[in-house]
């Protein structure tokens, strides 16, 4: 499962809805970036770093070596979840090979969007992410879990490394960013001591469940759109993440995989800088910010949002394989006259059919927008597909044919209820069990 947009397509639920038919939840790719929300009644969690699979308490949350993963952050989630009577005890496993985030990437982070200004700037969830990256590929300033336990070593590396940084962040940026390598040294101590009992060879720990015949779910963060390779580069996050990001984040190769839930939204939306063909600077885009709740789970920033964009979302669902298409938000959308569809762009005089690789040509580029009627009717106490009114169901119809993927799941509300399940992605969904302190 994994996003076709730009982020925040309504992942956490998705896998909320599955992880009852799965034994374990894998995160592979992001970091504490990702902001999964679910809703079930008047319950709202929302998780960054822990597998959202981690609230049923029948899943093993599973953190991959692809993982980036900010302990201190890590930790408070932790015991957030625990205040509210979801323990993760023995059902959380940390791969020893995912990379710590720690209080220099973050500091970085921030230096570095600072430093390139309102022009220039990605708009990055300041969570350290894209530093931390950067350490893991140039491997000389990096650290794994794997390096915690008890390597004499550490300390003066550690040392080394905070000088290393406070130098090139004078350099760079004017000023050492207040670093400490004391402080950086408590943080991994008091890591070390309570992330212990997590911290395992998650890839052996995955391949003996697959020949257990356990099940396994990959809970992807962010979006196609924001892939390194193959999003709106440079306005990107800094890991892979569709499924190609399966076999180097998780251990676990891409031909174990049976099923790809492709998830986007009934429009689009999008969080900090980059190009944004579709995007609704008017009452329109307004309407659907305040109807969707469209502001950010990690950072609070309102999101950008525009029509649904068939071009992007045929190139993500192309490139990823996707089997299935889970769009959500159709109840956000009623209420209008009509509703858009980009089909195709207009630019340098040529129509585009695919994402162009150069942001300045995607900027350039104009919507050629398609019309469909809207609905007045609310949407979120539909329970089956037929009772949509007729034009919601034209919709997600032409949805369908412009993307060449089924729609098998349709969000009609923030609730795990609010959910409509078609076809063979029926035999999946079973009903869960409340979560937390409801039990
Ligand atoms: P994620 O990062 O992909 O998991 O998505 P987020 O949780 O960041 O953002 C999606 C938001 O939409 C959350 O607040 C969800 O509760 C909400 N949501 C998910 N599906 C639906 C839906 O079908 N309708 C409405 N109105 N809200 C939804
Ligand atoms: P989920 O998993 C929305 C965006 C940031 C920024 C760019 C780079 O909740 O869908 P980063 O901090 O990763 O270096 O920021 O990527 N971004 C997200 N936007 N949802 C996310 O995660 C995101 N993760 C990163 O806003 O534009
Ligand atoms: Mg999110």
């Amino acid at each position: 499962m994994f996003g076709l947009g730009w982020g925040d397509e309504g992942k956490g639920k998705v896998v909320d809805l599955l992880c009852p038919a799965f034994d374990i939840v894998v995160r592979f790719n992001g970091g504490a970036n990702a902001g999964h929300t679910v809703c079930v009644g008047s319950e709202t969690f929302a998780l960054h770093l822990l597998p959202t699979g981690v609230l049923h308490d029948t899943a093993v949350g599973v953190i991959g070596p692809g993982v980036v993963v900010d302990p201190i952050s890590l930790l408070a989630e932790i015991d957030t979840l625990a205040g509210r009577g979801v323990e993760v005890a023995g059902r959380l496993k940390i791969s020893e090979r995912a990379h710590l985030v720690l209080a220099y990437h973050k500091i970085e982070d921030q230096l570095s969007e600072r430093a390139a200004g309102a022009e220039g700037k990605i708009g990055t969830t300041a969570r350290g992410i894209g530093p931390c990256y950067a350490d893991k590929m140039r491997r000389t300033t990096a650290v794994r879990f794997a390096d915690l336990s008890g390597d004499k070593e550490l300390t003066p590396r550690i040392r080394r490394i905070v000088e290393a940084k406070k130098a090139s962040f004078a350099a760079m940026y004017g000023e050492d960013g207040g670093l400490s390598s004391q402080a950086v040294l408590d943080d991994l101590a008091q890591v070390a001591e309570r992330l212990r009992s997590h911290v395992c060879d998650t890839t052996r720990f995955l391949h003996e469940a697959i020949e257990s015949g356990k099940s396994l779910l990959f809970e992807g963060a962010n979006g196609i759109l924001l892939d390194i390779d193959h999003g709106t580069y440079p306005f990107v996050t800094s890991s892979s993440t569709g499924p190609h990001g399966i076999g180097p984040g998780a251990g676990v190769s891409p031909s174990l995989v049976t099923r790809l839930i492709g998830v986007s939204k009934a429009y689009a939306t999008r969080v900090g800088a980059g190009p944004f063909v579709t995007e609704l600077n008017d009452a329109v885009g307004e309407r659907i910010r305040q109807r969707g709740r469209e502001f950010g789970t990690t950072t609070g920033r309102p999101r950008r949002c525009g029509w649904f964009d068939a071009v992007t979302c045929r190139y993500s669902a192309q490139l990823s394989g996707a089997t299935d298409l889970a769009l959500l938000h159709l109840d956000t959308l009623s209420g209008l006259d009509e509703i858009g569809v980009c089909v195709a762009y207009r630019c340098d005089g040529q129509t585009v059919r695919s994402l162009p690789a150069s942001v300045s040509r995607i900027e350039r580029a104009e919507p050629i927008i398609e019309y469909l009627p809207g609905w007045q009717e609310e949407l979120r106490g539909v329970r089956q597909f037929e009772d949509l009114p007729k034009n919601a169901r034209d919709y997600v119809d032409r949805i369908e044919v412009l993307i060449g993927v089924p729609v098998t799941l349709i969000g009609v509300g923030p609730d795990r209820s609010q959910t409509l399940v078609r076809g063979t992605l029926r035999a999946l969904v079973k009903s869960a069990e409340p979560v937390g302190s409801e039990k």
